[in-house]
């Protein structure tokens, strides 16, 4: 049977002041759809997977924002995590899980805080990569076509044709130098990684023991409590032991059945203000307002965000974000907005 993992637990600092440690930015309408990012990539899943086969992994504390933003996940697909380890014990943990209920499960993970656009395409893509990995032992990712030299991103370099759509996977780098990034990007070879994972719960498990065996030794102590009542009880005492790494850096740079997709559909990170400033509706004068309402002179290229519908006024502003939360006021040049990470952690107690 066919499960979606969704990990909900990143905390998305440099979107402050909006995503806040105790809301991080998948829990946040960014579009201004009526619906947050992370129910959005619900919605998103819902054809592809019987809803009572959707698992949300997530640390403790957004469990109540999970119950309300997702009133229809099942109690028992909810798996809280006592302790921030990043992705790779996020996903032993959700492939254990699932594992012990269904053996031969294949499993889709996917991040709960990118913007996706091309429904119907996004769907052909998972169900193409789902039979793949239904039929052999693979990894696969989704790759995305990448357009700038990012430094944030995992690169993908393609080998042979396996399918039309799908090739064996040469190399992965996750987070390449500025220098790498450019030479990736000027070969004409590379993916992006979309951080989107299809493969076998199995077939994840024994790469994790192949290439992760700390993680593993950890959970394979758990060998019969996964999937019952037992298995949250487990987990409060053991998941903090997990070292804190990415899938990328412990399975997915390292084993030989990786696999890559080609992803036609559109695909952003949504990581930065910036990012969001792409993917909105601008005015004549190329400025964003979402929030409120803008009136501007020679003001462009600016994003400005507020709550509760306040009109906002600006005269000579270019390429500046503009973020009002309720308790804090940001304004950065959007060229600076690397910064707002270091930014957060000067002012630490108002994360
Ligand atoms: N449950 C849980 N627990 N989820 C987590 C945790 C955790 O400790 N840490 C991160 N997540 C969630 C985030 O909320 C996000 O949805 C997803 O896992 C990916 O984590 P990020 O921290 O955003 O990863 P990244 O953006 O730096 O890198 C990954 O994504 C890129 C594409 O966006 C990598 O897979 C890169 O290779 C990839 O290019
Ligand atoms: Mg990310």
């Amino acid at each position: 049977h066919r499960y979606c993992v969704i990990m909900c637990g990143g905390v998305g600092s440099r979107f402050w002041p909006y995503s806040r440690e105790d809301r991080p930015k998948q829990f946040i309408d960014f579009m201004g759809t009526g619906r947050s990012l992370l129910q959005m990539s619900y919605d998103r899943i819902l054809p592809l997977v019987p809803k009572e086969n959707i698992v949300v992994v997530t640390n403790a504390k957004y469990a109540p924002l999970i119950r309300e933003q997702l009133p229809d996940l099942l109690p028992h697909n909810i798996l809280l995590e006592p302790a921030r380890r990043n992705t790779a014990p996020c996903i032993a943990w959700a492939a254990y899980h699932i594992a012990a209920l269904d053996p031969d499960a294949s499993m889709i993970v996917a991040p709960s805080d990118h913007l996706i656009t091309g429904e119907s395409i996004y769907c052909d893509c998972v169900r193409k990569g789902f039979e793949f990995v239904e039929s052999k032992d693979a990894l696969l990712t989704l790759g995305i076509t990448p357009v700038r030299p990012e430094t944030g991103y995992g690169y993908i370099q393609i080998g042979p044709k396996v399918t039309d759509d799908i090739n064996k996977v040469k190399t992965f780098t996750e987070k390449p130098n500025l220098e790498l990034a450019k030479v990736f990007l000027e070969t004409g070879e590379f993916f992006w990684n979309a951080g989107i994972f299809l493969w076998k719960a199995s077939s994840i498990i024994n790469a994790l023991r192949r290439y992760d065996t700390d993680l593993t030794v950890l959970f394979d102590r758990g060998e019969g409590l996964f999937g019952t009542p037992r298995e949250d009880d487990f987990i409060r005492q053991n998941f903090g032991a997990c070292p804190a790494n990415s899938i990328d850096y412990a399975v997915m740079e390292k084993a030989d059945n990786v696999y890559v997709e080609c992803a036609g559909f559109g695909w952003n990170d949504l990581g930065t203000w910036s990012a969001l400033y792409d993917n909105s509706a601008k005015d004549a004068d190329s400025n964003v307002a979402q929030g409120g309402s803008l009136v501007a002179y020679d003001s462009h290229g600016n994003i400005f965000v507020t709550p509760n519908g306040k009109l906002i006024v600006a005269d000579g502003l270019k390429d500046y974000i503009v973020a009002d939360a309720e308790d804090v006021l940001l304004i950065c040049p959007k060229a600076d907005e690397q910064r707002i990470k270091q930014m957060v952690n000067d002012v630490k107690m108002r994360f």
